[in-house]
C-alpha cells in the first residue's frame, strides 16, 4: 500500500523522510522515491525495490534541504519502476508531488491535459496531478491545489512542493490516511501514525478534505474554504502496534479492510456503471475463440476459482474446469489453442501456479492471471493480467485477496457474457448495482464480530469441526474450513450436505461442531433438512445464512444472519464471518495467528 511522509524543519529533510518512509515498510511496498528544493530547484531520486536501495543512492548523492516528501509505492496504475515511482513531478519540473490513493478520473485529464501539450512520463493516474497544478499555478500553490482538488475524484493523500516556494508544502486528505505530528524541529504529515511517533507522540489526525498549508514553519488547516483547528492526540501506541493500526493481529486488520479495499477495487473496474477490465480485457472475437475453460490456483485461490467456475458457467453456458496447480501440471487435460486458462494468485509466484502457466502455454492456450502483486512473475508470464486492488496482504492467511479475486473473476464473468451476447445490458446493470453494495454489506456483517467471537470461544476445544453447503455454498465451506484449520490447527473439513449420509455423518458426535452454509435459494429446505439430521445425531449446527431465515433459524442450534445478496454473490459476504470464527479461535487459542506454523505466504517451490 502506497505511503507518504512530508517534513519541513531544521533537520535534514533527507534524513527524517527516510526514516519515516522505513516505519512505512510493513504496508508491503515495490520501489521508494524523495523529493527536497534545494537552490531552488526540485531534485529527486528514486528507486525500484527496497529503501534500502534508495538510501545507498542519496548516500552517494545526498540531497541536502530542510523541507522534503517521500513515498513508498504499491503499484497500482502501471509497472513498478522508477518512471512510475513517486514523486512524480509536472512538466516543468517545479512542482513534486507524492500521493496514496487512486484517481478515478486520470484518464480523462490526462487525455485533456495532453491536448493541451502536456507531455507524460509514467503510466501512473498520479501523474496528473502535477500536471494540473502546474496548469493552474499563478504564484500561489495553495490556490492552484485547490483547482486541482475540484478537478480529481477517487481516493487521494497527497503532498506536493514548488520550487518557486522554497518554504512551503501543501497535503491534502480525501479518502485516504494522513496524520501529522508537530515537534521543536519542524512538522512532520504521513499516511501513519508509524512515521510520526518517533518525532512525536502527539498526532493530529486530518478529517475529510482537510487541506494543510505548511508555511515557513508554521501551518494553517483548511476545510471548505475556513480555517479550522484540529485537537492533538496523544498516542501511547509502541511501533508494532501502529503497524497495525490497533488491531492486535494483520489478520484482523485485514479482514475489517475488506469493505474499504473492494470498494476502492470497484472503482478502477467500474466506470460510468461499465466494466472496465483494463488489460484483462478479452474482444469479443478472442472470446469466442474459447471453447474450454480452466481455472487453476493453489489454497484459497483455488477456492476463488470454485466461485468464479460457478459464475461462468451460470453467465457463459461454458464448461469450465477448476483444477489445483500442483495437480495441472502432471495431469492429462484437454488443454490446446482454444482454450483460456485462468489462474488465479495474490502474490503471484507461487512456484505450482507459474508450472500449471507454463505447461497451459507449451500446449498452446491463452493465459490470464488475476493476481494482486504488480510485476510479479504470474503477472508478467500470463498473456493478459487483472489485478485484485486489495493492498498487501501481510498475514499468510489470505482473507481480503480472496474476496477480491471473487469479484474480479466475477467481472470478468460478466464481461465475457455480454461481449458474448449471453447476458443484455439490463442484466449487467443489475450484476454492477449489487456488486456495488457488497463493501457496505461486508462492513454491516463485521459489526457483529462479538456474536462470531462467541462462537469461537464455544468451538476452540473441539477435536473436529465440519463445515457443510451445497453448490456455491460448499466453497464458501471449504474455504470456511481451510481458513480454520490452517490458524487454529483444528482438524476442519468441509462437506457437500447431501454426501455427508453417504460416510461423514459417520463422524458427528455429541457437540461436534458443524457449521452449515445456506444462501443458496434451490437447495435450502435440503439443508435445513440435512442439519435435522446433523442435530438428531448430537451435533451442534450453526447456519449461516441469509438475515430473517426462519427455517435456517429453526433447523439450527444457532443462526449466523448475512445481508441479502444475490446467491451468486453470496460467498463474498458468507466467508467474512468464517474469517473472523477462524481469527477468533486461533487468537483464543494463543496461536501466532499472523504466522502459522509451517506455512510461508508466499509458496515458492513446488
Ligand atoms: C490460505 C492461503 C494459501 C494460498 C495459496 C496460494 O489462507 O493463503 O492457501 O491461497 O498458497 O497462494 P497465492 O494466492 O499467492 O498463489
Amino acid at each position: 500500500m502506497c505511503g507518504i511522509v512530508a517534513y519541513t524543519g531544521k533537520l535534514n529533510a533527507q534524513d527524517v523522510i527516510l526514516n519515516g518512509l522505513s516505519k512505512l515498510e510493513y504496508r508491503g511496498y515495490d520501489s521508494a522515491g524523495i523529493s527536497v528544493i534545494s537552490n531552488g530547484e526540485i531534485k529527486s531520486l528514486k528507486r525500484q525495490g527496497k529503501i534500502k536501495i534508495l538510501e545507498e543512492a542519496l548516500e552517494k548523492n545526498p540531497l541536502k534541504s530542510h523541507i522534503g516528501i517521500g513515498h513508498v509505492r504499491w503499484a497500482t496504475h502501471g509497472v513498478p519502476n522508477e518512471t512510475n515511482a513517486h514523486p512524480q513531478i509536472s512538466m516543468n519540473g517545479k512542482f513534486s508531488l507524492v500521493h496514496n490513493g487512486i484517481i478515478e478520473n486520470y484518464l480523462e485529464l490526462k487525455n485533456m491535459l495532453e491536448a493541451e501539450g502536456y507531455v507524460f512520463k509514467s503510466q501512473t493516474d498520479t501523474e496528473v496531478i502535477p500536471m494540473l497544478i502546474e496548469k493552474f499555478y499563478e504564484g500561489d500553490l495553495l490556490k492552484a491545489v485547490e483547482k486541482t482538488i475540484g478537478l480529481i475524484r477517487g481516493a487521494y493523500a497527497f503532498a506536493v512542493l514548488s520550487s518557486d516556494e522554497e518554504n512551503r508544502l501543501i497535503a491534502v486528505k480525501h479518502s485516504s490516511p494522513l496524520v501529522g505530528g508537530v515537534f521543536e524541529d519542524g512538522i512532520i504529515l504521513a499516511s501513519d501514525v508509524t512515521s510520526v511517533i518517533s518525532h512525536s507522540k502527539k498526532i493530529i489526525y486530518f478529517e475529510e478534505d482537510d487541506i494543510i498549508d505548511v508555511n515557513n514553519g508554521d501551518y494553517t488547516i483548511y476545510n471548505k474554504g475556513k480555517i479550522i483547528d484540529r485537537p492533538f492526540k496523544e498516542t501511547k501506541m509502541s511501533l508494532e502496534e501502529a503497524s497495525k493500526e490497533n488491531y492486535p493481529h494483520f489478520l484482523l486488520k485485514e479482514i475489517h479492510e475488506q469493505g474499504k479495499v473492494l470498494q476502492e477495487g470497484l472503482s478502477i473496474r467500474i466506470k460510468n456503471n461499465k466494466i472496465d477490465l483494463g488489460e484483462g480485457a478479452f474482444s469479443s472475437s478472442d472470446l469466442k475463440k474459447f471453447k474450454k475453460i480452466y481455472a487453476v490456483a493453489c489454497g484459497t485461490a483455488y477456492h476463488a476459482c470454485l466461485a468464479i467456475k460457478y459464475a461462468m458457467e451460470k453467465l457463459l453456458r461454458l464448461p469450465v474446469t477448476c483444477e489445483v496447480a500442483s495437480e495441472f501440471k502432471y495431469e492429462d487435460y484437454f488443454v490446446d489453442e482454444n482454450s483460456l486458462v485462468l489462474v488465479v494468485s495474490q502474490s503471484g509466484e507461487t512456484a505450482d501456479t507459474i508450472s500449471a502457466i507454463r505447461k497451459a502455454k507449451d500446449l498452446g492456450a491463452t493465459t490470464l492471471s488475476i493476481t494482486n502483486v504488480l510485476g510479479s512473475t504470474i503477472s508478467r508470464i500470463t498473456d493478459r493480467v487483472m489485478y485484485c486492488y486489495c493492498g498487501p496482504e501481510i498475514s499468510v492467511a489470505s482473507t481480503k485477496a480472496y474476496t477480491s479475486q471473487i469479484i474480479a473473476g466475477y467481472l470478468l464473468a460478466i464481461d465475457m457474457a455480454l461481449k458474448l451476447d449471453k447476458i443484455s445490458d439490463d442484466e449487467v446493470q443489475k450484476y454492477i448495482e449489487e456488486i456495488k453494495k457488497i463493501p457496505a454489506k461486508i462492513d454491516e456483517i463485521l459489526k457483529d464480530e462479538e456474536d462470531y467471537k462467541k462462537i469461537a470461544d464455544e468451538i476452540k476445544l473441539a477435536k473436529s469441526i465440519f463445515y457443510t453447503g451445497r453448490g456455491l455454498d460448499f466453497v464458501t465451506a471449504k474455504e470456511g474450513a481451510l481458513k480454520l484449520k490452517e490458524i487454529s490447527y483444528i482438524h476442519a473439513e468441509a462437506f457437500q450436505a447431501g454426501e455427508l449420509k453417504h460416510g461423514p455423518l459417520a463422524l458427528i458426535e455429541k457437540d461436534t461442531p458443524v457449521i452449515s452454509i445456506a444462501t443458496q435459494n434451490h437447495t435450502m429446505e435440503k439443508t435445513a433438512s440435512n442439519n435435522e439430521e446433523l442435530m438428531a445425531r448430537g451435533a451442534k449446527v450453526y447456519a449461516l445464512g441469509f438475515k430473517e431465515n426462519n427455517l435456517l433459524k429453526a433447523s439450527s442450534l444457532e443462526f449466523i444472519g448475512i445481508p441479502k445478496t444475490i446467491d451468486l454473490f453470496a460467498p463474498i459476504l458468507a466467508v467474512v464471518p468464517l474469517q473472523v470464527i477462524a481469527y477468533y479461535t486461533s487468537a483464543l487459542l494463543g496461536n501466532d495467528v499472523d504466522k502459522p506454523r509451517n506455512l510461508a505466504k508466499s509458496v515458492t517451490v513446488e
